[in-house]
């Protein structure tokens, strides 16, 4: 799947970088937290790209990232998009992404945003519209399909397969994230379907298309947020089992069914390293292939050759699937009430 560039209807060739240097990529960050540290670590991995500037609300953290990392620490968002980069990776807190992707893409550049891409459905068409009219990439980062061991678990159940997936089932939860986490937080659109389901919720449409029916039971917390939901879909070519929580512990392995056989992607399965292959007919095929850089570089580099083929979309990770992502959290928070500001 992840050498289907060409399969993916582009764009042309963004003029600022078909002329000079189109090779190297020059990468802007907002947001200078936990995960953007991890990024800026990936990016160390990753061929021709470099990060060039950075900005984040505190002087202080964004100096002292610059410092470490590399890049010009800029006085604004506005100097930032003006500081010559060519993609914005936007690590802030999801409540904020969707006015700085749209930002950046209307200032003409590519744009990998921080799962999830945005707080739900309607803001997501909203930065979609201004990447298709700006002819800018936009790509959530949604990081397990561009680990080698998915890719390795893709090819080899394309040579050796065990059939159409009829079930996918996946959890996780957390009990030991400290209180004082964003994922507590009500005004940055925290909880657990947002924070920890959008990666299982990517499980289930990866393998088994889009959602067609959502169902949800699950509570809400203290601070308002949900702090754990379990969800039965019905997706265009099967059945989705997942669970995501604050407040039962439990990083889970992933489940895949098919007429002939099952997948297990052990854990943590987002960041995935090993999975068993079971056949019906009583083979067992182990694949352990271990991710380096820290897992974000994949999708970076991914990303990278997007823009290097003038393509607007990704075709491991398209802009429908985000959509289809997202659509089943909102779905899941309608059903357990729970409706950020300005919703
Ligand atoms: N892909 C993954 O593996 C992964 C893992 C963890 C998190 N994430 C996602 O990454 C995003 C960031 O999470 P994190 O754990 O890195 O959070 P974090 O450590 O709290 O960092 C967030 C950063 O964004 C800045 N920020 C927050 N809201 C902002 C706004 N409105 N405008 C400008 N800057 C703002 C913060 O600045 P201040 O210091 O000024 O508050 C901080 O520098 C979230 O969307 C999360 O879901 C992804």
């Amino acid at each position: 799947m992840n050498n289907a560039l060409e399969a993916v209807p582009g764009g042309d060739a963004p003029e600022h970088l078909s002329s000079v240097n189109p090779t190297v990529i020059r990468w802007g960050i907002v947001g200078t937290g936990r995960i953007a540290r991890r990024f800026a670590q990936g990016l160390a991995h990753v061929e021709a790209a470099q990060l060039t500037a950075l900005w984040s609300r505190r002087a202080e953290p964004a100096a002292a990232f610059a410092a470490e990392f590399g890049g010009t620490a800029c006085a604004s968002f506005d100097a930032l998009l003006a500081s010559g980069i060519d993609a914005l990776y936007i690590a802030t807190l999801q409540d904020s992404h969707v006015d700085y992707a749209i930002a950046a893409l209307e200032a003409g550049l590519h744009v990998l945003c921080e799962k999830p891409a945005t707080i739900n459905a309607a803001q997501l068409e909203r930065v979609l519209t201004a990447a298709r009219g700006a002819r800018r990439l936009f790509m959530e980062a949604m990081k397990p399909p561009f680990y080698p061991l998915y890719r390795a678990l893709r090819a080899h159940l394309a040579d050796d397969p065990i059939g159409e997936i009829g079930l996918v089932r996946a959890g996780c939860s957390a009990a030991n994230v400290p209180p004082d986490h964003p994922s507590f937080s009500f005004e940055h659109a925290g909880g657990a379907l947002l924070d920890i389901g959008i990666y299982e919720m990517f499980l289930a449409v990866d393998w088994l298309g889009a959602p067609l029916e959502v169902q949800t039971l699950g509570r809400l917390g203290p601070t308002g947020v949900d702090i754990f939901a379990s969800l039965n879909s019905q997706h265009e070519r099967g059945i989705s089992q997942l669970f995501c929580g604050l407040d039962l512990h439990g990083k889970g392995d992933a489940l895949l069914l098919a007429a002939g056989g099952h997948v297990t992607i052990h854990e943590n399965w987002w960041n995935p390293a090993r999975a068993t292959i079971r056949y019906a007919d009583g083979r067992v095929v182990e694949l352990d292939v271990p991710f380096e850089g820290g897992g974000l570089n994949y999708e970076t580099a991914h990303f990278c050759e997007l823009i290097r083929a003038g393509q607007l979309e990704s075709p491991v990770m398209p802009h429908a699937k985000s959509l289809q992502m997202i659509a089943m959290t909102d779905a899941a928070r309608s059903a357990l009430g729970l409706r950020f500001a300005g919703e």
